[in-house]
């Protein structure tokens, strides 16, 4: 099963005043089924229930314009520049240039069941999709451009609906994946030759992965019994720390730009913030003035 976000109204929340603002309510067409915050953080993506997905800018929180194109609930989302992959359960991906009126740039076909997670890799040249068919596929951008169903590599080794993804920062080609009720494995991919090239068993119900934008460092948050956050470093894969405090699994996970804080949201409609990548450098230098006086 793919868990998608069910919330009736979105917030934003401000790390720096605290203060929360109410971006939409969705009175029709929702619950809210998926939301994506673009890389330069000034765009939100919110996916709905009812096929289509919103645009938002968050600092005037005004809707810019709704993207058209999918039949069913758009479960899944990532940005790459000014493009949008939208995920449906009508087991297709779309591809969209918000900046232009007829938006639709492609479409990619192949999942047999809802797609559950989508990303790109940090250089935009190729981008994964899992879904509730417990296939990974693995995609050129071309194919992005155009209508396609020829991925580079059909990955068919979890055995339950994939849905957290999270792609190396510092390593081309490197991709880390895991998601599903049962599926407490979280794998290691070569996303060039296809290769699954490490898959270690984690115990619990890995709901959703992070990679650390600062140091050789992978989150993954978990379900069943602990509900808990995990921090290993990579490649040794030995933890490094382990947060706790949600009493239901840990369903979505959101790192703020600056690669810092990492947003999460459970079942129990609860978001909390961390800081399990360290803090920024002003902080830590001014820290340490404070302490050598
Ligand atoms: C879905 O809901 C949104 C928000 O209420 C609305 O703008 C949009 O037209 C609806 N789309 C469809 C296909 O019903
Ligand atoms: C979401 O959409 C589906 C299909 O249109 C509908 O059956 C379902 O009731 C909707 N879910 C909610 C919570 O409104």
């Amino acid at each position: 099963m793919c868990w998608p976000l069910l919330l009736a109204a979105q917030y934003l929340w401000d790390a720096a005043t605290s203060s929360i603002e109410e971006l939409l309510i969705v009175q029709e067409g929702g619950p809210v089924t998926s939301v994506f915050w673009a890389p330069e953080g000034q765009y939100i993506a919110v996916g709905l229930n009812n096929s289509t997905v919103q645009l938002w800018d968050s600092s005037s929180l005004r809707q810019l314009r709704t993207l058209r194109g999918h039949s069913a609930h758009v479960g899944s989302l990532a940005w790459n520049g000014p493009t949008l992959a939208t995920g449906s359960r009508d087991c297709t991906i779309l591809n969209h240039d918000v900046r232009i009126r007829r938006h639709m740039k492609g479409k990619m076909s192949g999942h047999e069941q809802e797609i559950c997670g989508l990303i790109w890799s940090p250089s935009g040249q190729q981008f994964a999709s899992g879904g509730n068919d417990n296939l990974l596929h693995i995609w050129d951008s071309a194919a992005a451009s155009s209508s396609s169903s020829s991925y580079l590599h059909r990955l068919d080794e979890h055995q339950a609906a994939v849905k957290a993804l999270a792609w190396c920062p510092f390593q081309r080609n490197l991709l880390e994946s895991s998601g599903g009720t049962g599926n407490r494995c979280i794998k290691f991919w070569n996303t060039h030759t296809g290769a699954c090239v490490n898959s270690i068993d984690r115990g619990s119900q890995v709901c959703a992965l992070q990679w650390s934008k600062h140091e050789k460092e992978i989150l993954s948050s978990h379900g069943f019994s602990q509900n808990q956050l995990c921090l290993w470093k990579y490649p040794s894969m030995v933890k490094m720390a382990e947060f706790t405090g949600h009493t239901s699994r840990v369903l979505h996970l959101a790192r703020s730009p600056d690669g810092y804080t990492v947003a999460t949201a459970v079942g129990d409609e609860i978001l909390r913030f961390w800081q399990v990548f360290g803090a920024p450098e002003t902080k830590k230098s001014s820290l340490k003035r404070a302490t050598n006086i």
